[in-house]
This record gives C-alpha cells, sequence and structure tokens, in this order.
C-alpha cells in the first residue's frame, strides 16, 4: 500500500532573504519528498511564507509601500531561490491568505468552544510617540547586570545576562527612540497549562509514524521530557496569542483592535498552502474533489501522514502549541516532525562580516551549482538535531572527487566509444558486474538510509558503489581494447555495463541530484527513474544520445568570489545567532522570544539608529604612534611616507616602524610632522600600493565633501606613549 504523506518545511518570514542556513532544512525536506515519490508514495509538499507580525509592518513602513506590497515581492523572491535549489514544492503559499484567516478563524473558534483560550491583563512597554505596544527587540536601553549601552530588550550583548525589558536602565524605542512607558492591555491565552493538554502531549510524543518509526527524533523526545516534567508535575505556561494594534496580522473575531499573535496562524499556513494547492488543482480539472485532498487535515483517519520538517529553533512550537492547538480544535496532529541542526560555516556562526552569511541569489549569481549544495548538504546530514558545519574545502574536495572523480567519470570515459564505434547503440550486459548494485539488499540499504532520512550513510554506500564501478572500467580497460584488433564485441559489452551501473548510480542518487539525473535519463533516453522499474536492464540495441558534459569542477576561486560578494564590511560580527535548542522549562519561556528574536534582529538593526556593537568597535585595533619619520613620496602628489613607531620590534629587539602612505600631503609639510604623536589603526590588513606596502592607516579628521579642504590629523593629550591601545 503506497503511503499517503503530506509534508511540509517551516514557512520563512517575508522580511529576509533565503540564505544557505535556511537552505539546509529545505534540502532535506526536498530529498526526502523526491525520495518518497520514487518509492511510488503520494506526497504532497507545501511551503508558504509567514507574513505577519510588526517587523514585517514596520519594515514596509520604512519602504513607503505596504505590508501587502512587500509580502509580495518576498515571496516572488522565495519562491525563485526554492526552485533554482532545487526545491520542489507543489505549492508555495502565503498566511496572508484566505484560506488561512478561515482555517485560523475556526481553530480559534473551536478552541474558545472548549475552554482552551482565556483572557488576562498584562503590562507591556508601550511607545508613545509610535502608538504602539513594543516587543522585545524593539526595545533597547543599559544591560540591568553590567551596564552595557545599547542593549536589546531581553538579552545583554556584552554579558549575556537575560533580563525582561522593564529591568532595561533608561529604556528607549528603537522604532520611535522614545521612552517607552508601561501600559495595561488584555491579551488572549491559549491554556497550554491545561491538565489535558499536558497528559496529551505526553502521549503525542511516545507516538510513532506508519513504518514504526519515532515521531521525534531521540534528541526531540528529550528535549520534550524536560519540557513537559515527570508525571503528574506541570512545567508549561499558557500561551499568549494576542498583539493589539496597529499589526499586521489577522483581527481576532469578536475582538476588535487585537490581532492573532504571528505564531498562532503561521502553522496553520501549513493547511492553508495544502487547501489552496486542492483548490487550484480541482479547478485545473482534476477529477478528485478538493474534500478528498483536505480530509487530510481533518482527522488522523485514512492512514494519512503530516511531516514537518523544521529546524531546532521552532521545535517548541511545532511541539507544544502547535499540536495542542490541532487536538482541542479537532483537527489532525502531526504524525513526525524532522528537526535539523544549524549551520555553521568553516565551524563558526555565519558571518556577515566574513562573508559566510551566503544568500541562496548570491549563490546562484555568482554561477556556483545548486547541486554541489544539495550533494554536500547530504552528505552531512545524518537525520539528528545535529548542527551541519559547511567546510569550505571539503565542500570542494567532495564535489570535485566524489561527483565529478567518481561518478560522471565513469560515463564520460565510456559513452564516446558507444557512439563512435557502434552508432550509439548499447550492447549487451555483464550480470556479474551489475548484480550487487541491483540487489534487493543494496537497494533496501540505500532505502533505509533515505528513509531515515541518513543521506550521508545513503551517499557512503553509493560511493562504494561508484568505486566498485570504477574498478570494473579499470580492470577492464576500454581505452586499450579499443585499439586491439578482434576486440569490439568486448569493449561493446565493458562500456554497456559501466554505463548501466552508472545508469544504476544515478538512480540512487537522484533524491539529492534531480537536475543531474534528468540530464543522464535524457543522456541515456530513458524514462525517469524511480525505485520500481529503475532496475530493468538496458536492451541490446538501445539508442542513447551523445554525451554532454554533467558536471563541472568547483574551483576555489568561485568560493573566494562566493565570500567576496557575501562581504560586509560594515556589518556587525554574528549575524544569524544559531539558536539552541532550550534545555530547561525555563529557558523553553524564552524559546518563544528567542525565536521571535530571530526574525526581529534584522529589522531592529535597520530601524534603529545605524549602532555597531561594542564588539565590532573593538575589532578596530587602535594605537598611539610616533612618527619618527616622514617623506614625500616620489611621483605621488597625495601621499607622504611615514614610519610610525607603535612600540613594535624585531628579532633583534630593535624598534621596527611601521611604514604608512597617508594621503595628507596637501595640509603637511613632512619635516613638521616628524617627532609628533599620532592615532592609527594598527589591524588594517596591509596593502601593497605602487610605491611600497602600506601597513596601516593614520586618523585624520576633514569636512565630508572635501571643499574646505582642511586636513587635520589627530593628537593625544600629553602623556600618552607610543603603543598605547585606544580604546
Ligand atoms: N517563520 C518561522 C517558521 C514558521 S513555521 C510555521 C521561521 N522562519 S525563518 O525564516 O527564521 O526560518 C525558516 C527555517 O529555516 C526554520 O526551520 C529555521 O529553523 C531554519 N533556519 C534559519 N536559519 C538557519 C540556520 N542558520 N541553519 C539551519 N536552519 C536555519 O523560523
Ligand atoms: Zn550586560
Amino acid at each position: 500500500m503506497p503511503r499517503k504523506i503530506l509534508v511540509t518545511n517551516a514557512l520563512p518570514y517575508a522580511n529576509g532573504d533565503i540564505h544557505l542556513g535556511h537552505l539546509v532544512g529545505y534540502i532535506q525536506g526536498d530529498i526526502w519528498v523526491r525520495y518518497q515519490r520514487m518509492r511510488g508514495n503520494s506526497v504532497h509538499y507545501v511551503c508558504a511564507d509567514d507574513t505577519h507580525g510588526t517587523p514585517i509592518m514596520l519594515r514596509a513602513e520604512k519602504e513607503g509601500i505596504t505590508p501587502e506590497q512587500l509580502i509580495n515581492r518576498v515571496h516572488g523572491e522565495h519562491l525563485r531561490d526554492f526552485t533554482d535549489f532545487g526545491v520542489g514544492f507543489d505549492n508555495y503559499h502565503s498566511t496572508h491568505s484566505a484560506e488561512n484567516r478561515a482555517y485560523a478563524e475556526d481553530i480559534y473558534g473551536k478552541l474558545l468552544s472548549a475552554g482552551f483560550i482565556e483572557t488576562r491583563s498584562i503590562e507591556q512597554f508601550y511607545d508613545p510617540v509610535k502608538e504602539m505596544f513594543l516587543p522585545d527587540r524593539f526595545i533597547k536601553g543599559e544591560c540591568p547586570k553590567c551596564g552595557a549601552g545599547d542593549q536589546y530588550g531581553d538579552n545583554c550583548e556584552v554579558c549575556g545576562a537575560a533580563y525582561a525589558p522593564t529591568e532595561l536602565k533608561n529604556p528607549y524605542s528603537a522604532v520611535s527612540g522614545a521612552k517607552p512607558v508601561l501600559k495595561t492591555s488584555e491579551h488572549y491565552f491559549f491554556r497550554l497549562s491545561d491538565a489535558r493538554a499536558v497528559e496529551f502531549l505526553r502521549e503525542w510524543t511516545r507516538g510513532t509514524n506508519t513504518t514504526g518509526e519515532r515521531r521525534l527524533q531521540a534528541e526531540a523526545a528529550n528535549k520534550m521530557k524536560e519540557w513537559l516534567g515527570e508525571a503528574g508535575e506541570n512545567k508549561l505556561s499558557d500561551w499568549d496569542i494576542s498583539r493589539d494594534a496597529p499589526y499586521f496580522g489577522f483581527e481576532i473575531p469578536g475582538a476588535p483592535g487585537k490581532y492573532f499573535y504571528v505564531w498562532l496562524d503561521a502553522p496553520i499556513g501549513y493547511f492553508a498552502s495544502f487547501r489552496n494547492y486542492a483548490e487550484r488543482r480541482s479547478a485545473a480539472g482534476e477529477q478528485i474533489a478538493v474534500e478528498d485532498y483536505t480530509d487530510t487535515i481533518r482527522a488522523e483517519a485514512q492512514g494519512t501522514e503530516l511531516v514537518h520538517f523544521i529546524g531546532k529553533d521552532i521545535l517548541y512550537f511545532h511541539a507544544l502549541f502547535w499540536p495542542a492547538m490541532l487536538k482541542f480544535a479537532g483537527y489532525r496532529t502531526p504524525s513526525q516532525l524532522c528537526v535539523n541542526g544549524f549551520l555553521t560555516v568553516d565551524g563558526a556562526k555565519m558571518s556577515k562580516s566574513r562573508g559566510t552569511f551566503i544568500t541562496a541569489r548570491s549563490y546562484v549569481e555568482q554561477g556556483l551549482n545548486p547541486e554541489w549544495l544539495r550533494y554536500y548538504f547530504a552528505s552531512k546530514s545524518n537525520g539528528t538535531m545535529e548542527d551541519v558545519d559547511l567546510n569550505l574545502d571539503d565542500m570542494i574536495a567532495k564535489v570535485n572527487s566524489d561527483l565529478v572523480g567518481k561518478y560522471v567519470n565513469i560515463a564520460s570515459r565510456c559513452a564516446g566509444f558507444i557512439a563512435k564505434r557502434f552508432g550509439g547503440k548499447l550492447g549487451g550486459v555483464d550480470p556479474k558486474a551489475t548484480a550487487e548494485f541491483e540487489s534487493a539488499y543494496e537497494a533496501a540499504t540505500i532505502a533505509q538510509a533515505y528513509e531515515e532520512r541518513d543521506y550521508g550513510r545513503a551517499l557512503r554506500e553509493i560511493m562504494r558503489l561508484a568505486d566498485l564501478a570504477n574498478q570494473y572500467v579499470n580492470d577492464h580497460k576500454p581505452w586499450e581494447l579499443a585499439k586491439q584488433d578482434g576486440q569490439d564485441a568486448q569493449l561493446h559489452v565493458v562500456c554497456s555495463t559501466a554505463l548501466t551501473l552508472f545508469r544504476d548510480l544515478t538512480l540512487y542518487l537522484k533524491p539529492v541530484l534531480p537536475a543531474l539525473a534528468a540530464k543522464v535519463e535524457a543522456f541515456l533516453a530513458i524514462a525517469p527513474l524511480d525505485w520500481q522499474a529503475g532496475w530493468k536492464p538496458l536492451p541490446a540495441g538501445h539508442d542513447i544520445t551523445a554525451y554532454q558534459h554533467l558536471m563541472t569542477r568547483i574551483e576555489r576561486k568561485q568560493v573566494d568570489a562566493l565570500l567576496e560578494a557575501n562581504r560586509d564590511s560594515l556589518a556587525p560580527a554574528a549575524a544569524a545567532a544559531p539558536a539552541a535548542t532550550a534545555k530547561t522549562a525555563k529557558e523553553a519561556s524564552s524559546q518563544q522570544r528567542h525565536a521571535e528574536k530571530q526574525q526581529h534582529a534584522a529589522q531592529a538593526a535597520e530601524t534603529a539608529s545605524p549602532h555597531i556593537s561594542i564588539d565590532d568597535f573593538t575589532k578596530v585595533d587602535l594605537r598611539i604612534a610616533k612618527i619618527v619619520d616622514a617623506q614625500h613620496v616620489e611621483g605621488a602628489d597625495k601621499l607622504i611616507r611615514l614610519q610610525l613607531d607603535i612600540g613594535e620590534t624585531d628579532d633583534a629587539g630593535n624598534p621596527k616602524p611601521r611604514q604608512v602612505f597617508a594621503g595628507i600631503k596637501s595640509a603637511y609639510d613632512p619635516a613638521s610632522l616628524v617627532g609628533r604623536l599620532t592615532v592609527m589603526v594598527a589591524n588594517l590588513a596591509p596593502r601593497k600600493m605602487k610605491f611600497g606596502m602600506s601597513e596601516g592607516m593614520v586618523l585624520a579628521a576633514s569636512d565630508p565633501d572635501g571643499k574646505t579642504g582642511g586636513l587635520y590629523i589627530l593628537s593625544p593629550d600629553g602623556g600618552a606613549q607610543p603603543g598605547m591601545r585606544v580604546k
């Protein structure tokens, strides 16, 4: 019996670009879907943009457009990114849609009747100028613990302390700069602390999917135990699901001026996208009623499965709020959560200043092949919640050696002979050589690894087979057979066998490399490969087409250009905070704020004055420098060559001044500079100039457009010594 599965990926926020971190989970989801379809299972695969909330509202306002215009634009960008990376959703919808409003209202209404909604007054910071309540990320001030200025309302980036926004000293609104005031307002809560919810979640956690695989990965199940506590314990708090106007979202029925919090309607967007898909297909004249589809989401019946791919930072929402909401609104609950870890690049958080905060768009625009990344991410995926490291050198090595060196190499070494010597027709195949490739055991081993999302294991097994195929070619040396008389028949068999092995490898790789597999299907002139029919031997006499280049090698310089294209020298060092999954119940309750923070971070940085963090500032190594020599530079009309003592010495202990070319000739006579103290940037990357190396920079003041021509180098107060740090 084929399985019926609705698969979803987390809905990306509609206020940011898709980056390589996002792609980890989307590629994992897409591979699984393609694998399931190759097995003959019936899969619907949907996603959407997550469009509601304060950051999107403010971002649109800042761009001078409506939120609808903003989300329409981003929708197109996101869809294009996913398409370019082969992430083939059946439908890419939006949470700002009629379907989503209808489902959100229905679920809310049912929760209300079931006694799961409660109202309570809470006190929150309010921006009196902007006339809106402020999410934590839009409140800044001094850290209550260490006093550092310019910290966000939920935690301090200098000392790491976590606190409530009301604890900040001298708080101000990052939206208007105004001093926020405390204001009371009525909020709606989902009663997650209800004993029925806790009991249900304990039960749900223990479940399995239809193949008997556990609903939650081991690490996720452990998190659930921590969040839920021991039997009889109740550690869950109620969930605040309303926000006051102005807010971009859905107004709560019967509660004017109150809106559903973005995370209430976000996961409902999975259903909305599915419903929209069903309606489009029905409208396109398919002989299937919308209800036949949407029964999937009405009840657990019919053995249909609901599988969510998400990142670990949003586990809390998907493992607690979402199943509980569904359960008590009378909807089906998720069958399985597939949770991915966070992406690091070369062992560190993605960083805008290092250029490792790589957008999907830039990757494509720099001409890198998306299937290189799919292959690499797959090779690093093992079905757990562990973080995934993109090691750029390792990616280059793996793609070049596995895909180009092993896999493509088989076809490129044999295809030419078929074309030139045998009129493009295959001959007989050596069944001994193909036996292991096509054995039920081998297929099951690889299938099992795909099923468990241990793609790394699947690819290791496939590469073992690729080694065997290359061994076969090496042992039979078609290039030598081609030179010998009377070996034509043998040459024909060897090349046809090798291409059959290549076909088998392609079948196994197809979930990971759909575009490459399509090229191979065209080259071999065969029907789309699937797990069932894939093994039929290619008959002798089968015509193949001319071999065309299948995949090029990655060059390091392409990767360097990619980093360069993403490097933002003005960016704060830590751009995307890899989120942790909450360890304790207390941490868990702040998890909500944490996930929200991700969405707000980029926006807040833009809305507030263009601040940098103290860490950014301390990256600049400023030193007191003594000008020990100053000379005109032959052939340069603006430069003076300075020798600057910042207390550095050579190996023998002699003073070793830095050479700096400074563009100050218009304002200073070199002789007048010698002996003066000034301030230099000591850790600027050395730069080779026409006249020699420049090993730093001196600081000088000038008017912004250089109109007055005045130029003034800085001097410290008396007493400062060469080499002293300026901070
Ligand atoms: N809008 C929410 C999800 C709502 S689902 C009903 C959201 N959006 S997001 O744009 O921040 O993230 C989208 C997905 O990408 C999430 O699964 C998130 O965990 C994942 N990732 C975002 N950054 C990531 C990395 N750096 N590494 C791995 N996954 C990452 O969360
Ligand atoms: Zn602090």
